[in-house]
């Protein structure tokens, strides 16, 4: 299987429960990056691409039971692989800062973990179809109770996963803890339990150390 190639881009990437404010930092770091003069773009996942963003309508929308977990995770990687080849991919090859709320880290959550066991299933897609890890991953870590009261209260259609419930998003917060520990080179926990502006000085922070040793 031909895997896309590798740039010399930057490739970070935001996880954490619903509500956790990824995307509020996602776009604070875009914007504070650009104003130091990088060249970043800034997209998410599912979509980031026109086809990923339709299969964004189909699995964040609709009853709850619609899909099972093994088609959810052909449709997400189904997604990823869309998004890497048209955007990701492209960026990194032209030396951009690639920031993107969400990844495979979420996948290896939601689909891998929240009904039954099926993280290895997750892992063995993706080295198929993806083969790619972010440089950095930002983990937004917070309570469940916030981030699902944060959630709740934007009012969208994409509720799929958000009607999961407050015991869903513990599990995943417990899992994303334990994935920062198996993957602690590229993962960095930031508290997100706090001002929205201190949170963004940190992940700032967090992120020029990284470009100044690896950037
Ligand atoms: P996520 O992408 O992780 O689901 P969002 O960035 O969309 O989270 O934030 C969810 C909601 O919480 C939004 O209404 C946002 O304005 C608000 N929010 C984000 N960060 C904070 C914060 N640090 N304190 C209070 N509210 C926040
Ligand atoms: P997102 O739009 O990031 O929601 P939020 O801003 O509330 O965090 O993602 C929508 C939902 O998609 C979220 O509940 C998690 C779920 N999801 C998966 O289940 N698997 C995946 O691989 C991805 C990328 C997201």
């Amino acid at each position: 299987m031909s895997q896309p190639q590798a740039g010399h881009g930057t490739f970070i990437t935001f996880e954490g429960i619903d509500g956790s404010g990824k995307s509020t930092q996602a776009r604070l770091l875009a914007e504070h990056l650009r104003a130091q003069g990088h060249d970043v773009i800034l997209t998410r996942e599912p979509g980031g691409s026109p086809g990923a963003e339709e299969i964004r309508a189909l699995v964040l929308q609709g009853d709850p039971d619609r899909w099972s977990a093994e088609t959810e995770i052909l449709l997400f990687t189904a997604a990823r692989r869309d998004h890497l080849e048209r955007t990701i991919n492209p960026a990194l090859a032209a030396g951009q800062i690639v920031i993107c709320d969400r990844f495979a880290d979420s996948t290896r959550m939601y689909q891998g973990l929240s009904r039954g066991d099926l993280r290895a299933t997750v892992d063995q897609l993706h080295s198929l179809m993806i083969g790619r890890e972010p440089d950095l991953t930002v983990l937004i870590d917070m309570d469940p109770d916030t981030g699902h009261a944060r959630a709740k209260s934007r009012q969208t259609a994409e509720e799929r996963f958000e009607d999961f419930g407050a015991d869903l998003q513990a599990q995943m917060r417990a899992g994303f803890l334990s994935l920062a520990q198996e993957f602690p080179e590229r993962f960095r926990i930031i508290d997100g339990a706090r001002a929205i502006d201190t949170v963004a000085t940190e992940v700032a922070q967090t992120v020029s150390t990284h470009l100044s040793s690896f950037g």
